[in-house]
């Protein structure tokens, strides 16, 4: 469940960064409801156009399954009110057990190879629907732009599936294939980008590091409308006792005694059909949250034998506790935010930002200057 997320950098500096911060990003970190962002069904498959582009990996993929297309469960129908349910949940309830499909882009290289991949110390993995182009240049010139930070190295991806259909669908393929020629920092997989295939996308990234990324130290998991300061990021990771993420790491913005939204009109509706409990685990919210390898194997590893649920934050929630890891939040993390918006405060006061780690939820142009402003030498605050 994507409430907020406002994480804040080192002790030192959250002193400094005072109540009156809190306060601002009270109002501004208010509950985000968004429309529903479900979209047609839509089974054809366009991904043959690239699939014997260079930016493919040279080794098939294919190695530990193979490629069959994962047929629809008819079973699932068949439990009590069905029909009742809407229609996203039907389509969800139908296809839950398929966790494989084929890589329509891939950056095999991204970490210098698998051998060579503890040379990353930051890997950003940023779920990003492949309309969002926008969103993605401004990341890459600004908090996701890959480069050495205080030393240590980060390295970016962007999480896809595919939208739409037909040529709408093929056009837009072919935007990422242009992006990723250019940037290589796509990773594609031929599914449907929907709000309910976000724990898909998670559990393929998840395949993937193992494959191809298996020693970065750190991960940023997050959405492509936050605002992380990275610098910030790696002074707080190279600052952990476990600086090469061989200990346990999760934090965000934590929320525990939850359960699934039962309002059927709810972007979260989770019916009982889905997640029987009324119970989630405790878990950070999926906006954005920092995990070292250790625990990002720990949750893949669990993966495998926990069914899907749509929320992909709370399936990470449940993969950490079955792991018998807890998720932490961070002093100053904020769940629930109060306070209303102020006149008489400039909510995008830069000096608000220097301090924290990160914040939901920004528009392109709010990054960018924002990024700009909290690195001007002659900022004070
Ligand atoms: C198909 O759905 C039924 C009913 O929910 C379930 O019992 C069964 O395990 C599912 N099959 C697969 C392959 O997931
Ligand atoms: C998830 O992706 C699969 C593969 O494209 C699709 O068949 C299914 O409808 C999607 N599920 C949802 C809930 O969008
Ligand atoms: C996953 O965890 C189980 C114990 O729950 C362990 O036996 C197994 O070796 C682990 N697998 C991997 C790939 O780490």
């Amino acid at each position: 469940m994507k409430i907020v997320c406002f994480l804040t950098g080192n002790k030192k500096k959250r002193q400094q960064v005072g109540v009156a911060v809190l306060f601002v990003m009270g109002a501004l970190c208010l509950v985000i409801i968004l429309g529903p962002n479900l979209q047609d069904s839509n089974e054809e498959n366009t991904g043959e156009l690239y699939q014997e582009t260079e930016f493919m990996s040279a080794e098939p993929l294919q190695t530990t399954e193979p490629p069959i297309k994962c047929e629809r469960n008819f079973s699932a129908s068949k439990v009590t009110g069905f029909s009742g349910l809407p229609l996203h949940i039907q389509d969800f309830l139908f296809y839950r057990h398929c966790r494989y499909f084929p890589m329509l882009l891939n950056v095999p290289n991204k970490c210098g190879g698998p051998q060579n991949s503890a040379h990353v110390f930051l890997l950003l993995v940023i779920k990003s629907s492949p309309a969002n182009y926008e969103r993605r240049e401004v990341l890459r010139k600004t908090w996701a732009a890959e480069r050495m930070q205080y030393g240590k190295q980060i390295r970016t991806v962007f999480l896809s599936g595919t939208s739409g259909d037909g040529y709408h669908k093929m056009r837009l393929n072919k935007l990422l294939w242009l992006e990723n020629r250019e940037h290589q920092d796509i990773l594609q997989w031929d599914f449907k980008d929907s709000f309910y295939n976000l724990t898909l996308k998670q559990v393929l990234f998840m395949e993937w590091l193992e494959r191809w990324c298996p020693n970065a130290h750190f991960l940023l998991n997050g959405d492509d409308d936050i605002f992380a300061n990275t610098d910030n990021m790696v002074e707080y990771l190279k600052g952990q006792s476990n600086g090469d993420g061989n200990k346990h790491l999760f934090v965000g913005s934590l929320a525990f005694y939850l359960g699934p939204i039962r309002t059927r009109g709810s972007k979260y509706y989770v019916p009982v059909q889905v997640h029987e409990s009324d119970r989630y685990p405790p878990y950070c919210g999926g906006c954005g949250f920092l995990l070292s390898r250790f625990t990002a194997r720990a949750i893949h590893n669990m993966s495998q034998s926990i069914t899907m649920i749509p929320i992909d934050d709370v399936y990470i929630g449940m993969c950490l506790e079955k792991a018998g890891l807890k998720p932490e939040s961070h002093m100053g993390v904020r769940t629930y935010l109060l306070s209303v918006p102020s006149q008489k405060i400039d909510s995008l006061d830069p000096c608000h930002y220097r301090d924290i780690l990160l914040v939901h939820r920004f528009h392109p142009y709010e990054t960018f200057l924002m990024w700009h402003e909290i690195h001007q030498d002659d900022l004070k605050c």
